[in-house]
């Protein structure tokens, strides 16, 4: 598989159980602007693939703005590095020299069997991969998002930060006829990070383990003040683990639009759980997780990495 992501707090997460659990071959890691902006979040995910001794993944950073309109970066959320709390070294490596995209496209021409692309950020990579180059899409097994809800929104009322960003993105690829899934606030708002849990990942004893912890408890802070939350939710690796473990995440397929032109409601998936459209289903929408064994399966892929 691979990952498109925006560094930020809960896509590092994302990255350490990627790499972290022995079932998933990572291919590669692609970047794109979200929570910050593009430079950011490809440094972080360089620095959280160095801190977890990853050496072998290629990493290419994509596009730095939506398809359309402007880039409204998270930095309430996610801090002025994109990746605020943990005090963290800089990058070993380097990114490849071609376009997110691009590398997209040679992993899934090169890789033997269907590759699942795992989307943590703005769908902006993913939707110009289909569009540019159709003629990997038999090749693309799944795309899996964080994004989207059944219900409310977290950036606007009823719109997700990931698909406000860039809806139209979102829009080409839950209409590019590949499978999906999508990992709406509806699922992600149920793996909260409690103290509890974040002691468990300091208890590890282990340099990850605290980086974790230290992830958590900033993302806590800002999710109190923006939500005022208890517990601040770890959204984008319950994507990755809906692609190691399905029986963690339960799906209902379902016709998905996302709202392009709503004056209040743009950026908004209008999920058709009740068959309203009599249109086809076009996602396997995330409606119940296993809260418990979700966490067991990131803290054991944290363990792992040491
Ligand atoms: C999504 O928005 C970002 O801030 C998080 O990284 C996650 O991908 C949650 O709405
Ligand atoms: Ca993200």
């Amino acid at each position: 598989m691979i990952i498109d992501c925006d560094p930020g707090h809960d896509d590092a997460l994302a990255l350490l159980l990627a790499v972290g659990d022995p079932r998933l071959r990572l291919l590669g890691v692609t970047t794109v602007a979200g929570n910050q902006t593009l430079d950011k979040t490809t440094r972080n995910a360089l620095r959280i693939l160095a801190l977890a001794g990853v050496t072998d993944v290629p990493v290419a950073a994509g596009c730095d703005r939506p398809l359309v309109g402007d880039l409204v970066v998270a930095e309430n959320i996610h801090g002025a590095s994109g990746l605020d709390g943990p005090d963290l070294d800089g990058p070993t490596g380097t990114t490849v020299d071609v376009h997110a995209v691009e590398l997209m496209r040679r992993l899934i021409v090169a890789s033997d069997e269907p590759v699942t692309l795992i989307a943590t950020g703005p769908l902006t990579n993913v939707a110009l991969l289909l569009r540019l180059h159709p003629e990997v899409l038999p090749r693309v097994g799944r795309v899996v998002f964080m994004g989207g809800s059944t219900g409310r929104g977290n950036t606007t009322p009823y719109g997700e930060f990931n698909i406000v960003t860039d809806p139209e993105a979102a829009g080409i690829v839950l209409n590019s006829g590949r499978p999906t899934t999508m990992i709406g606030l509806n699922v992600t708002h149920q793996a909260l990070a409690t103290a509890e849990i974040i002691d468990g990942f300091r208890a590890l004893g282990t340099r990850l383990g605290t980086v974790c912890a230290e992830l958590m408890t900033f993302f806590a802070s800002t999710y109190r003040r923006e939500f005022g939350f208890d517990h601040p939710p770890v959204h984008d690796p319950i994507a990755v683990a809906a692609v190691i473990d399905p029986a963690l995440v339960e799906t209902v397929a379902a016709p998905v639009a996302v709202e392009l032109t709503g004056t209040l409601t743009r950026g908004a998936t209008v999920v058709d759980l009740h068959h309203r459209t009599r249109e086809a289903p076009n996602a396997d929408v995330a409606v119940g997780l296993q809260v418990d064994a979700f966490w067991k399966l990131l803290m054991t892929a944290v363990r792992n990495l040491g």
